[in-house]
């Protein structure tokens, strides 16, 4: 009864704030995917580093897994307690600590959605960037190396994040990165914990680079025949050296979603949604050189965005693409897949997946971060169906497959989790094996979210 000991420890720790209460067991339990309900053994909310500490302290002596929980948004079974544990929700350490303005950072506790991080930047000129549509945590994002939307412009969690607390497995707390910009004082720390997924520590505090709001926006949506068209014209822009801020695929089952699950009256075709960020020459000379790139690539139906509100329902639209394609089949369970490859080598990775998903049984429409060579397809499982379930695991094993052949990555912003794990050897080599070593010398006894990103046992 190891971790029955470690969760009476805990709960002399947090009183109430150790819960077991069915529903939080199951609303921790639970993701937005395929994966099976996974309840955790009970659900503990810190409100301090120092809580942390000490939660893992007593999880490290009882040999208890921890694994890290932000909103729950992650798409490969990362949050789920696949050996039980203790679930670390750490949505109470919600609060942003600094905002230097000046500098262009802050330092926020895991627990601050990104949503809740613009809120509160908003008076002061500046915003954070990194979209992933999900509202998600900093902490989660941090630890999923997240992007979305505006990698393309931006970058990803990792250009990102300038410095962290993190807590050990063994419960000290540690610092990476300082206040300066750069620094060439050994190891890349931060770098470490970005993307690792709750393996090897907890992050507990981030320090976060921030963007000036640009002075002039300009958002548009148009049509095209062809999903080999929209990339063509994605990969010339790209070519071009037109700086987009957001260059966004969907096909046409997407749009057809959408006009589903928001009335939003679109041509039942392919379609780039785009913007461009800074000043107002900058973007409207960016605008008219894309307008006339893309109608020479066969696009049509051209709708720019020019006020807030347009370009808010624009975006909104496209962060509801997940719940949007579940309305083309009422009930369905889903897999979301994700491949990144190099830009040259898009147009094949998408044609090849698109004619493979259309000799299967399953509708899976596509959409992407096209960008940044990445995309989607949001495979729609019945549920129950183990033979869809096979059939779609099958099409993503095919896409990770064709990505790495081309090379590319088995996941562009979504992550390991368990999802991804089969494909780690292949895609890392003996550089996998030193991931494992790596995880071993932080976490010997594999409390951190075991089971996910490295295979220890
Ligand atoms: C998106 C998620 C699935 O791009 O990554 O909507
Ligand atoms: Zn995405």
């Amino acid at each position: 009864m190891t971790i029955q000991t470690a969760i009476a420890e805990v709960s002399t720790v947090l009183g109430e704030r150790l819960s077991r209460s069915k529903g939080d067991l199951d609303h921790h339990g639970g993701s937005e995917t395929y994966f099976a309900h996974t309840p955790p053994d009970a659900v503990a909310y810190p409100e301090s580093t120092e809580e942390v500490q000490k939660i893992l302290r007593a999880c490290a002596a009882h040999g208890c897994p921890v694994i890290p929980w932000g909103t729950g948004t992650s798409l490969e079974g990362h949050a789920l307690a696949f050996r039980g544990g203790i679930s670390l929700d750490l949505s109470r350490m919600n609060r942003v600590l600094r905002v230097d303005a000046e500098d262009m950072v802050c330092r926020v506790q895991p627990g601050v959605t990104r949503e809740a991080l613009n809120t509160e930047l908003r008076a002061t000129g500046l915003f954070f960037p990194i979209d992933p549509g999900a509202n998600a945590s900093l902490g989660g994002m941090a630890a999923t190396r997240a992007s979305g939307t505006t990698a393309v412009r931006y970058g990803t969690m990792r250009d990102n994040v300038l410095g962290l607390e993190v807590v050990l497995a063994d419960g000290r707390a540690i610092r990476t990165g300082t206040a300066a910009r750069k620094s060439s004082a050994g190891y890349d720390m931060t770098a470490l914990f970005v993307g690792s997924e709750g393996t090897l520590g907890v992050m507990t505090e981030l320090t976060l680079r921030l963007q000036g709001q640009p002075e002039a926006i300009s958002s548009a949506i148009c049509a095209f025949d062809s999903v080999s068209d929209a990339v063509a014209t994605v990969i010339a822009a790209i070519q071009m050296g037109l700086p987009m801020a957001r260059i966004e695929l969907v096909d046409a089952a997407t749009a057809r979603g959408f006009n589903l699950y928001s009335g939003a009256g679109l041509a039942e075709a392919p379609h780039l949604l785009l913007e461009f960020h800074g000043s107002e020459t900058g973007v409207a000379e960016e605008a008219r050189r894309f307008g006339e790139l893309a109608q020479d690539l066969g696009a049509k139906g051209f709708d720019w965005a020019e006020k807030t509100e347009d370009r808010s329902r624009l975006w909104k639209m496209r962060h509801e693409a997940t719940y949007a394609i579940k309305a083309l089949r009422p009930g369905c369970d889903i897999l979301v897949t994700d491949i990144c490859v190099p830009i040259s080598r898009l147009a094949e990775a998408i044609d090849e997946t698109t004619a493979d998903i259309a000799a299967s049984p399953l509708e899976g429409p596509i959409l992407g971060h096209v960008g940044d060579g990445n995309f989607h397809a949001l495979l729609l499982i019945e549920p129950g169906n183990t033979a869809e379930l096979d059939a779609a695991k099958a099409l993503s094993d095919r896409m990770v497959e064709r990505a790495l052949g081309l090379g590319g990555t088995a996941t562009g912003e979504h992550g390991v989790g368990v999802g991804k794990l089969g494909f780690m050897e292949r895609e890392h080599g003996a550089a996998w094996g030193v991931m494992g070593e790596i995880k071993r010398a932080l976490d010997p006894q594999n409390i951190l979210n075991p089971g996910k990103l490295v295979a220890l046992n």
